[in-house]
């Protein structure tokens, strides 16, 4: 598969690293330099690539969506904190049918996280004593909060709750890992679910899994869709 990545920093560089691996090719590469406005997304520069992977910023990865699917080219977009833009990017993905697959966590381990908690709110939900919370914390260079991986949880606790909102509380600090916290807290007990990134390689090992499985497909995915169950 021949792989263009927007975005050389700390996820660029390793999607890189296992692509190369897996015996795939990096065609082209950019960070911001000369792509301030998603210029260097152009069809010379991504002639031939099969897909393209984002993980930039919040403020410019809708400009880069815009400009590789222009070209027909499918992606996978790691970006976080573009929600708000879900319903425009969707629209975008299906006039120019491509295939699309983001996801504001591409971990095996926090993929099969949502799942748990999924279960473990079938369950609480029958028992009002037991109040759900959400806590997330990062390290200091995480822009977007709360993260994109706790909104999906405040999603998920929501569906199951029927109409009761769930605001998770959020932490920037030093070099905290990425975790997730999902309680459920009753007068006579407390059980928390936690998730702790230890390394960035499952990030990078998941997007590349939706790169591989993207490829050739048309339509609008987010990664649980294509996650094997
Ligand atoms: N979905 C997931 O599983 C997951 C996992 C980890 C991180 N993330 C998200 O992925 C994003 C990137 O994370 P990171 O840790 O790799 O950050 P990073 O190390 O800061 O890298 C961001 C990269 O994007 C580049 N960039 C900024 N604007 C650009 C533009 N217009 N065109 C092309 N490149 C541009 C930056 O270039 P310069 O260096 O030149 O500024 C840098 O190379 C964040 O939104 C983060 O929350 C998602």
């Amino acid at each position: 598969m021949n792989l263009a990545l927007i975005g050389y920093g700390k996820m660029g560089r390793l999607i890189e690293q296992a692509a190369l691996a897996r015996g795939h090719r990096v065609a082209f590469t950019t960070d911001v330099e000369g792509n301030e406005k998603g210029q260097a997304l152009t069809a010379e520069n991504l002639k031939n690539v099969d897909v393209t992977i984002d993980f930039t910023a919040p403020e410019v990865v809708v400009q880069n969506i815009d400009r590789v699917t222009a070209l027909g080219v499918n992606m996978v977009v790691g970006t976080t904190g573009w929600m708000s833009q879900l319903p425009k990017v969707r629209a975008l993905v299906q006039e120019r049918a491509v295939g699309f697959v983001y996801s504001s966590n591409f971990s095996i381990g926090v993929n099969l996280f949502f799942r748990l908690i999924e279960a473990a709110a079938a369950q609480f939900r029958n028992y009002p004593e037991y109040d759900p919370w959400i806590y997330e914390i990062h390290h200091r260079a995480k822009v977007d909060a709360p993260s994109g991986t706790a909104l999906r949880l405040k999603q998920i606790l929501e569906k199951a709750y029927g109409g009761r909102e769930f605001l998770p509380a959020s932490n920037r600090a030093g070099a905290h890992p990425g975790t997730h916290t999902v309680g459920f807290d009753s007068e006579s007990d407390t059980l928390t679910f936690t998730h702790t990134a230890r390394s960035r390689l499952g990030f990078a090992a998941g997007a590349l899994h939706a790169a591989e499985w993207v490829c050739g497909r048309q339509g609008f995915y987010e990664f649980s869709e294509i996650f094997p169950s």
